[in-house]
C-alpha cells in the first residue's frame, strides 16, 4: 500500500488516480486545509476503485506512527505541504513547520515504522534566478527569495542527511517546473483559494467570469517578447513521473534528484494567445508591473528523468489548456458548490 500525503490536493488527487489505475492500494492521509474531500471521490469514481482516507495533519507523530501500525504501507509519496509564495512572506513559521518540520515527522514515524521508501515533491524554486537555461539538476541550489522556496531547500537538505546516516533509505526528490492542466475527464483540477496567485488559474477565471482581466506581471525582461517564461507541465505527466520513481527507488539507495519539466519554456503572452485559440475567443489582459521575487525565466533539462526513469512529458501546451479548460468550464467554483445551485438542488 501507497501512502500519499497531500492525496485530496490538486497534484496528489492526480497521483493518487495513476496509482489506482497502475493497480496500487492507496491510503491518503490529508487534513484538507486547502482541499476538498470530494476530489478523492471523483478520483473513485474515475478509478472505479476505493481510497483509504484518514484526515489528519502530517505533523502529528503519534498519529502517523498510528497510521503506520493500523496499515500496511510500503512506500510514501509525500505531497502535504503548504505552497503560496506571498502567503509564505507574511506566515513564515506556519510555512516551516509544515513543510520542513512536517517533513521530519513523516520520516521519524516512516523510520520507526521500518518504511524507507519516499518520494518528495520539491520544486524548481530551489534552484533561485538560475544563471544557465535549461537547468539541470546540477545546477546550484540558489538562495530561494521567500520563505515557501526556503522551505522546500530545507526539506531537500534534511532529506539529503537523513539518507547519508542510514543506507537503507531511497529518496527521490521531484523539482517540479510549472505545473498545469487537469485529468482530461474535467472531474478533478487545480481549485484555489481566494485570489489565484499563479497564471493558468487566474486565465481560467478570467475565462469562466470570476475575474474581469488578467494581469501580465512585467512587459520589460529580457525575453523575446518581454514576458516572463516558465516550463509548463501537464499535471498528468508529472503524477505519471511519481509513479516512475517509485519503480526506480526499488532499485536505487539514497537521494535522487529529478527535475520534471517539458524541457520547453513559454511566455505570458503565448500562453495567452494559445489559450485564446483554445477558447475560441479573446481573454482580457493588461500589461502592469513586474511581480516583485519573479524571475525573467525559467526552463528544464528534463533528460536526467528520461535516463533514469523513463519518464518524459508526452502532452503539449494545447492539451493542458484544453484539459484545464474542461475541468475549469464544468466546475466553475471548482469544488465548492455555488450557493444558488445548492439552493436548486435543495
Ligand atoms: P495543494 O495545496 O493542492 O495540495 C497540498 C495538500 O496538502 C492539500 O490537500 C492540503 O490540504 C494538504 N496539507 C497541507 N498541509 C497539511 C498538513 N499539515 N497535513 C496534512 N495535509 C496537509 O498543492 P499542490 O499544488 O497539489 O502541491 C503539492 C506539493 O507539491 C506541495 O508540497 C507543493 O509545495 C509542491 N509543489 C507544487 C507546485 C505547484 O505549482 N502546484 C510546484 C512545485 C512543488
Ligand atoms: C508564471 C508566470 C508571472 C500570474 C510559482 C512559485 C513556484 C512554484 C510554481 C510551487 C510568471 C506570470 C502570473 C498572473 C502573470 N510553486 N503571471 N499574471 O512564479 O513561475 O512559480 O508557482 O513550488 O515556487 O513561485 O508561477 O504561475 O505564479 O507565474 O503575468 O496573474 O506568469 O509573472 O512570469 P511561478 P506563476
Amino acid at each position: 500500500m501507497i501512502l500519499v500525503t497531500g492525496g485530496a490536493g490538486y497534484i496528489g488527487s492526480h497521483a493518487v488516480l495513476e496509482l489506482l489505475q497502475a493497480g496500487h492500494e492507496v491510503l491518503v492521509l490529508d487534513n484538507l486545509c486547502n482541499s476538498s474531500r470530494t476530489a478523492l471521490a471523483r478520483v473513485e469514481r474515475i478509478a472505479g476503485r476505493p481510497v483509504q482516507f484518514v484526515r489528519g495533519d502530517v505533523r502529528n507523530r503519534s498519529m502517523l506512527t498510528a497510521l503506520f501500525a493500523a496499515y500496511p504501507v510500503t512506500a510514501v509519496l509525500h505531497f502535504a505541504g503548504l505552497k503560496a509564495v506571498g502567503e509564505s512572506v507574511r506566515e513564515p513559521l506556519r510555512y516551516y513547520e509544515t513543510n520542513v518540520s512536517g517533513s521530519i515527522a513523516l520520516c521519524q514515524a516512516m523510520a520507526e515504522a521500518g518504511i524507507f521508501k519516499l518520494v518528495f515533491s520539491s520544486s524548481a524554486t530551489v534552484y533561485g534566478d538560475a544563471q544557465q537555461m535549461p537547468i539541470t539538476e546540477e545546477a546550484p541550489t540558489g538562495q530561494p527569495t521567500n520563505p515557501y522556496g526556503q522551505s522546500k531547500l530545507m526539506a531537500e537538505n534534511v532529506l539529503h542527511g537523513l539518507a547519508a546516516s542510514d543506507p537503507r533509505w531511497s529518496i527521490g526528490l521531484m523539482r517540479y517546473f510549472n505545473p498545469i492542466g487537469a485529468h482530461e475527464s474535467g472531474l478533478i483540477g487545480e481549485d484555489p483559494n481566494g485570489i489565484p496567485n499563479n497564471l493558468l488559474p487566474y486565465m481560467l477565471q478570467v475565462a469562466v467570469g470570476r475575474r474581469k482581466s488578467l494581469s501580465v506581471f512585467g512587459s520589460d525582461y529580457p525575453t523575446p517578447d518581454g514576458t516572463g517564461i516558465r516550463d509548463y507541465i501537464h499535471v498528468v505527466d508529472l503524477a505519471k513521473g511519481h509513479l516512475k520513481a517509485l519503480e526506480r527507488l526499488e532499485q536505487v539507495q539514497g537521494v535522487s534528484v529529478w527535475n520534471l519539466g517539458t524541457g520547453l519554456g513559454h511566455s505570458v503572452l503565448e500562453m495567452v494567445y494559445a489559450f485564446e485559440k483554445v477558447l475560441g475567443r479573446a481573454l482580457p489582459h493588461s500589461f502592469e508591473p513586474r511581480r516583485p521575487g519573479d524571475i525573467a525565466q525559467c526552463w528544464s533539462d528534463p533528460s536526467k528523468a528520461l535516463a533514469e526513469l523513463g519518464w518524459r512529458a508526452e502532452r503539449d501546451l494545447t492539451c493542458m489548456l484544453a484539459d484545464a479548460w474542461r475541468w475549469q468550464s464544468q466546475n466553475p467554483h471548482g469544488y465548492s458548490v455555488p450557493q444558488k445551485a445548492a439552493a436548486d438542488l435543495a
